[in-house]
């Protein structure tokens, strides 16, 4: 029937967006076309295209003549692991996939059905930016989406993968969204690009210098994930939704896990015998956490401090922890910044926290002042402290000074305050403590070296330890390092139905 073969007609015609040279185009660069990314994200047969004959309504510049169904962009609905997604895929084949009016309509709208149906969005961005034919109508494009992305933001996850250029006003759509991937050098996210920055600046820098994958995993922390290629990028996308809930009224789904013997004696060993010699915390959490559930988020970013997803019996937690092998684990604008955002995200959506200290304090210094330690250390104790999600806290070593009030300790809300006899809880270390206190005894002793010694072993005697802490209820309990896991498993059950109701208010001033 010719209606039928009509429809079939436009069907082919709008899977081939941009048409089989700029398809060749975009393979060539190391690139997949929008289509093959959603085949990638989606399982197999559930994608479920919206608005594939949408074209624009440009009649400038010759634009009526080139009209492509879909407009530089496919939207839909699929599943990833059997949950429901929304998604949308810009075309680079088509205008660059650059965002005219009906691009963004498209994109508006598989939102507004993410919210009304508490789903979460997967934008896979590909763009040349606002589609310069359209002018002001595409700025405004733009804005609407920022305005759901803000509308959205705590309500269902939003993710962002780049995956080619995204540049100007384009970028604040995924810096509003929770995660980034980029994709190696094949994507970038600039405000302005190396030519306006080289005559404002006169900088010479490249797009990737200036904002690849690596740059901004490593220097801005603009994204949490750089992965090696596309294919990567998407599995790491899934790999995420695993974590979450679906949306912010939801729990998080809970994954097979067969209880077994939870004793982790390796942790017995695990802090050395010198307070002062580095370990890997990441070793710590390997051990706690589910076989192979852990899934670092901002790997190489502030990495004093690492956070990431884990499954613990099953169940998602947020862990927060202090990195002793980096900076020796201290606490700087980077870390602050990187670990409030983290905390955030968790709390929105009811999963539950970890936190593992062993923290020297916060980075003295003028770089660390001037760039506002005081305001990036407050976002990380306004963070914890305003999270209602269960919280729990071991201590391994150090808890030293502010950062053992801001590291989830009892006085901010944390539910159980764990510490291993290793733990060392005071106001500074032994040293520097005996130095400022006993400055006059050490100065005027016959030995100066030897009295030091005595009182820095004084100091370590009466605070370097966790008893002070238990004794007063701070510290719940001073446990075993190999019964970590089993105290954590417990903890989080016992805590899984908390609630905890907060004063009346429009919404928090977090110090930003
Ligand atoms: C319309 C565009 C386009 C755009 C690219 N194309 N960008 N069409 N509007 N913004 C088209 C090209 O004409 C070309 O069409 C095709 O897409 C591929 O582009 P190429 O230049 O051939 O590709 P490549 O060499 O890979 O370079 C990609 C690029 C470059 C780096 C993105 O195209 C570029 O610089 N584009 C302009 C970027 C820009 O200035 N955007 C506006 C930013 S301001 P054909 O027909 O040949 O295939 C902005 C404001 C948003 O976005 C503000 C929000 C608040």
């Amino acid at each position: 029937m010719e209606k039928i073969a009509l429809l079939k007609e436009k069907i082919q015609e709008a899977m081939k967006g941009g048409g089989d040279k700029r398809i060749a185009d975009q393979h060539k660069k190391g690139k997949l076309t929008a289509r093959e990314r959603l085949q990638l994200l989606l399982d197999e047969g559930s994608f479920e295209e919206i608005g594939m004959l949408v074209t624009h309504r440009s009649y400038d510049f010759g634009m009526e003549k080139e009209v492509y169904p879909g407009d530089g962009v496919v939207t839909g609905y699929g599943t990833v692991n059997g949950r429901l997604v929304y998604v949308y895929s810009q075309d680079f084949t088509v205008f660059g996939g650059s965002l005219s009016e009906t691009h963004a309509e498209k994109i508006v709208k598989i939102m507004e059905l993410a919210m009304q149906n508490g789903a979460p969005v997967v934008g896979l961005n590909d763009s040349g930016g606002a589609r310069i034919q359209e002018g002001v109508v595409s700025l405004g494009g733009y804005a609407d989406i920022f305005y759901r992305n803000v509308q959205a933001s705590g309500v269902v996850p939003q993710i962002s993968a780049i995956l080619g250029p995204c540049a100007g006003g384009a970028v604040y759509s995924p810096a509003i969204t929770d995660f980034i991937l980029m994709a190696e050098h094949t994507s970038y996210m600039f405000v302005t690009g190396p030519n306006v920055v080289k005559t404002v600046t006169h900088e010479t820098v490249t797009s990737e210098e200036l904002g690849g994958a690596h740059t901004h995993a490593s220097k801005s922390g603009v994204t949490h994930f750089a992965c090696a290629n596309e294919v990567a990028c998407i599995s790491d996308i899934k790999r995420l939704l695993s974590y979450m809930p679906q949306n912010c009224e939801d729990n998080a789904p809970v994954y097979d896990y067969e209880a077994g013997n939870e004793s982790r004696p390796a942790l017995d060993n695990i802090i050395p015998e010198n307070p002062n010699q580095p370990y890997d915390i990441k070793d710590v959490i390997q051990e706690l956490a589910d076989a192979d559930s852990f899934m670092e988020v901002h790997k190489d970013f502030a990495e004093s401090i690492v956070v990431g997803f884990a499954r613990m019996g099953g169940r998602s937690i947020g862990v927060v922890a202090n990195q002793p092998a980096y900076l020796a684990g201290v606490l700087d604008n980077n870390s602050s910044r990187k670990s409030a955002r983290f905390v955030r995200f968790c709390d929105a959506f009811n999963i539950p926290l970890l936190v593992v200290v062993d923290v020297p304090g916060f980075l003295p210094g003028t770089d660390q002042e001037w760039n506002g330690i005081i305001i990036n250390g407050a976002k990380l104790l306004y963070a914890l402290s305003e999270a209602t999600v269960p919280k729990i806290t071991v201590i391994t070593r150090k808890a030293y000074g502010g950062a053992y009030d801001v590291m989830n300790s009892k006085h901010i809300g944390a539910d159980l305050n764990y510490a291993w006899p290793t733990a060392e809880i005071a106001v500074m270390g032994a040293k520097g403590a005996a130095e400022i206190i006993f400055k006059k005894e050490i100065a005027e002793a016959a030995d100066p070296a030897a009295k030091l010694k005595e009182k820095e072993a004084e100091y370590i005697e009466k605070f370097a330890n966790p008893y002070a802490a238990a004794a007063r209820g701070y510290i719940d309990e001073v446990i075993l390092p190999a019964d970590t896991r089993t105290k954590l498993i417990k903890g989080f059950k016992m805590l899984e139905n908390k609630v905890v109701k907060m004063p009346k208010r429009k919404h928090g001033n977090i110090p930003l």
